[in-house]
């Protein structure tokens, strides 16, 4: 196995880490932005096959990342179930609202998905063929809670609020939506590997909003039945589980889940997360985002440190976070730089 990616997910210690970065096609990039505009907008974009590989391998070409993460989005998940899905420009995502028995009585289950889908496996296709061989294909999807903060509520909240009333409110509602994501989570993500994903990775952005046994059953516990479903269908595919901000929860969840990663963001420090989740197996993050805008020594040293850190052990470097719109492409070469040593 020569994919350095692979072999970390393996649980091998690497004298350089591999690197990939959180949203690495973006917007602080004019090459993903000439494409956006040619696409017309992000939804386009995610659905062009031909489009959505270009800017898969854009920051490939550009830095020479060990991964390309699959260009699409978590909430794609939620439109092929039947949900109404738009972008506002300046603002972000928009559904429509699923808060009563009757909303959720319109969603779509089993094979349907495939039919929105499609294209998104179309890319998968693309990108195995185009991608250099030691270059590692991630494949993802959002967490049944995370999506579920989105659909409940219908765009990005602060606090999670809606999703947390509902919870409260009509439990045996929140469970069923949360249960029919997990079905639909693991049917998307095993489409996606048929296509040609190597690894898979779950995004659970909001899981920091889920306390002590809530976090056990509506972060932790479709985690791991998505990890064991798609390690029963597909055996030897690794998975990245990301339960972001989830402090505590971190800790041992590796064997909770199955997961293969546990990547971590930058609210614990890296001398913690080897102390209390690099035990379990590989870990990948930490690096705040804001050094992408910032750089200089400050991105150097927090580099080095989280390199130095996370060296005795399994390690991805990535950022706690996705990389943001105001970013400046220099400080990422700066970062690949500094974790090879050049
Ligand atoms: O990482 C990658 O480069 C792969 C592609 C990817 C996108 N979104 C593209 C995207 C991935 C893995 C995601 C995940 C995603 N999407 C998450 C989980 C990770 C996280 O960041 O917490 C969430 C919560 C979403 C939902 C979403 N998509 C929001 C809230 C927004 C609007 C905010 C924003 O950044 O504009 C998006 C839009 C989005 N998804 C963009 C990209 C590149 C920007 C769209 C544009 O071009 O205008």
């Amino acid at each position: 196995m020569t994919k350095t990616i692979l072999r970390a997910l393996a649980g091998e210690t690497l004298p350089t880490p591999p690197i990939w970065m959180m949203r690495q096609a973006g917007r602080y990039l004019p090459e993903y932005k000439a494409t956006r505009a040619q696409a017309g907008d992000f939804l386009s974009l995610c659905y062009n096959p031909e489009l959505a590989a270009e800017v898969t391998l854009q920051p490939i070409r550009r830095y020479g990342f060990d991964a390309a993460i699959l260009f699409a989005d978590i909430l794609l998940l939620p439109q092929a179930l039947g949900a109404d899905l738009w972008f506002v420009t300046g603002e972000g995502p928009r559904l429509s609202t699923i808060t009563t028995q009757a909303d959720f009585d319109k969603l779509g289950r089993g094979a349907m998905i495939h039919d929105t889908l499609n294209p998104i496996y179309e890319t998968v296709k693309i990108l195995r063929r185009e991608l250099p061989p030691e270059i590692t294909l991630i494949g993802f999807a959002g967490a049944p809670w995370t999506v579920a903060t989105y659909m409940i509520a219908g765009q990005g909240t602060p606090d999670q609020g809606p999703a947390h009333a509902l919870k409260a409110e009509n439990r045996a509602l929140f469970e069923a939506i949360l249960d029919r994501l997990t079905e639909a989570t693991v049917d998307y993500l095993s489409a996606q590997i048929d296509a040609g994903a190597e690894v898979v990775k779950l995004f659970d952005s909001w899981a920091g909003s889920l306390k002590d046994e809530d976090f056990q059953r509506y972060a932790l516990e479709p985690a791991r039945l998505i990890t064991q479903e798609i390690k029963r269908r597909h055996p030897g595919i690794p998975v990245i589980a990301f339960p972001r901000q989830a402090a505590k929860g971190y800790v041992g969840f590796h064997a909770a889940t199955g997961a293969d990663c546990v990547a971590v963001d930058d609210s614990v420090t890296a001398e913690w997360a080897v102390e209390h989740v690099q035990v379990g197996g590989c870990v990948q993050g930490n690096l705040a985002s804001r050094h992408m805008v910032t750089g200089g020594d400050a991105l150097v040293s927090e580099t080095r440190r989280i390199v130095r850190a996370f060296s005795n052990g399994p390690h991805i470097f990535n950022l706690g976070h996705g990389i943001t719109p105001d970013a400046d492409p220099a400080n990422v070469q700066l970062m690949i730089d500094t974790v090879r040593g050049v």
